[in-house]
């Protein structure tokens, strides 16, 4: 394909997700709002993003904290109003920044109008717009269920004696896309933000829409990881591409799936442009690195492997070579802080570690995600206690293994590196209480590190901080359209300490040094002609070219050369 037809804004663009309920708080209530995004888009625009990402600011009973969408048209009461909302995207179209919102159409809230109609009796208009098994069906054959108490999706509802299908919490019951009627509604809820000037979705779960309605029971190779057969259902493709006809090609917007079960083998069918379905997709295969198979949540007991980080993305990337376009994140608000897991977050190793990975992040093809905070370095919280975790995931598994009787001190310890709320604590702002979130108690406790140097204001001043180093780096990667799209080799596949490899197209080649070691790290890179080496960036001042074949890095040093 022509390189310039592939040229799109939403490949060129560098992603900023807000989690709006900590990011900053302007009426003292120690809830983030939509007026304290308002308040900080100068500062997003100084970063050198061009698109914000916010999580689910809809309104909703915040079981699974706004991905319970009661009302799809209106602003949660604790964030703001549809006129803070309407002044926020005046605010960045202003700076150029463009939006898209989270659009969670798997599953609703149970206080959604449609459902409360829908379980009211079995001839309701609403009653197909969710998935119901009447009683004398039996029991329904089993399905997981993430973040219910008994593990089970099916819940009893006496009033109409049927159960309802929920892949999510109680509260989160399926959506019908089976129904032609639900799948118009959707289509117009859609239509109804892009008329606002929003400019793309990030579809939540969206890999789970289609379901084999008969239900059947799972195969019995089934071994507990029931993602691959919620994931792909039969008319997956089918809903997509009519949603891209009805709504997603009459506007020039982005779209990027979260692919929950989505494998390499199938993922142009959701992105290759002839296709007309998705832009792009997150996909799980980082994130399952470290995670116990088929667990998610859990931890893996060894450390993950270098070879096998460069291995998933190189994978990824080959497959996007010639068709579609993929995404890169190290971390989002379902996962921990990248610095604290890909990295290293001990005072002596932090800054160099998380301006390694963002060097990583804006260097590799496709668009780059980055969760508020992760420009400063943000880490861990790695909450002790129950008593300070605030997410449904973590509390239901804890009643779900204390009701079982198993090891709650073995589950804190998996939560303090696994737990979804290590990424959504306040957005540290400064050195006031709170670190500048809010006035009074925060809904969930600020990292006390914004005390040492983990927070904008002392990173604004310091030339060579975490954050001014982010700037730098959003820059290069604007400067040169070869980052972008670039062709990716990788080098020395087997070194278990430094990430290698080269961006190259027909007039630019560039050669990115990652080292992923806590020790001082060498490495010979024969293959290449360094004769023209010009140094692009350096996170560290330490000299690092021995001689023309040989580099010596500190422990987590980032280097870009351009080579010519
Ligand atoms: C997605 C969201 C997650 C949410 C779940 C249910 O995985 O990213 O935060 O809990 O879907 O909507």
């Amino acid at each position: 394909m022509e390189e310039s037809s592939r040229r799109k804004w939403w490949k060129e663009g560098i992603v900023y997700q807000i989690y709006p309920r900590s990011f900053q708080d302007t009426t003292g209530n120690g809830i983030g709002d939509l007026r304290g995004i308002i308040h900080r888009l100068d500062y997003i625009k100084s970063l050198g993003v061009d698109i914000i990402w916010l999580n689910p600011i809809y309104k909703s009973p915040n079981d699974d904290h706004g991905y319970d969408i009661s009302d799809y048209r209106s602003i949660m009461e604790e964030f703001g109003t549809m006129s803070d909302f309407d002044e926020l995207l005046m605010g960045m179209k202003q700076r150029g920044l463009k939006l898209v919102m989270d659009l969670v159409v798997n599953h609703s809230s149970d206080e959604h109008p449609w459902f409360l109609e829908s379980k009211k009796s079995r001839d309701n208009p609403y009653r197909d717009y969710y998935h119901w098994w009447p009683e004398e069906k039996g029991t329904p054959p089993k399905r997981w269920s993430f973040f219910d108490l008994e593990e089970n999706a099916w819940k009893y509802d006496p009033c109409t004696k049927a159960y309802y299908l929920h892949c999510f919490s109680v509260k989160q019951p399926d959506l019908n896309w089976e129904n032609s009627k639900v799948r118009q509604e959707i289509h117009d809820l859609m239509k109804f933000w892009f008329d606002k000037g929003v400019d793309g979705f990030r579809m939540d779960v969206i890999s789970f829409i289609s379901k084999d309605t008969d239900f059947p029971e799972l195969p019995e190779k089934y071994n507990g990881d029931f993602i691959p057969y919620y994931a792909n259902g039969p008319r997956l493709h089918e809903y997509l591409h009519e949603m891209n006809t009805e709504v997603l090609s009459k506007y020039d917007v982005m779209t990027v799936g979260e692919g929950t079960g989505i494998s390499i083998e199938q993922a142009l069918d959701f992105v290759n442009e002839d296709r007309k379905e998705l832009n792009m997709f997150f996909h799980f295969d980082l994130m399952d690195l470290d995670r116990e198979p088929g667990q998610m949540f859990t931890m893996r007991k060894e450390k993950w492997k270098l070879t096998d980080f460069k291995r998933v993305h190189s994978q990824w990337d080959s497959i996007f070579a010639q068709k579609g376009w993929g995404s890169i994140y190290l971390n989002n608000h379902d996962f921990p802080r990248a610095v604290s897991r890909w990295g290293n977050d001990s005072k002596v190793h932090w800054r160099n570690a998380a301006t390694m990975l963002h060097t990583f992040v804006l260097t590799m093809r496709g668009t780059p995600y980055f969760l508020y905070g992760e420009e400063i370095g943000m880490t861990n919280i790695k909450f002790n206690d129950i008593e300070d975790y605030r997410d449904i995931n973590t509390l239901n598994r804890f009643e779900t293994i204390k009701k079982e009787g198993g090891n709650l001190e073995a589950f804190i310890e998996n939560e303090k590196h696994a737990g979804r709320d290590n990424a959504r604590t306040p957005m540290q702002w400064d050195l006031s209480e709170n670190a500048g979130f809010t006035p009074i108690k925060p809904w969930i406790n600020v990292n006390k590190n914004y005390l040492e140097g983990v927070n904008v204001l002392v990173q604004e001043s310091e030339e060579d901080s975490v954050l001014n180093y982010f700037r730098r780096m959003t820059h290069v990667r604007k400067s040169h359209a070869t980052l972008i799209y670039g062709d990716y080799s990788l080098l020395d596949p087997e070194n278990e300490e430094i990430y290698a490899y080269t961006r190259s197209d027909s007039k630019n080649t560039f050669l990115v040094l990652l080292s992923f070691s806590s020790r001082i790290t060498e490495l010979t890179l024969n293959e290449l002609d360094l004769g023209l080496a010009k140094l692009v960036i350096s996170n560290d001042e330490a000299p690092h070219l021995k001689n023309d074949k040989k580099f010596v890095l500190q422990p987590y040093q980032a280097l870009i050369y351009h080579l010519g």
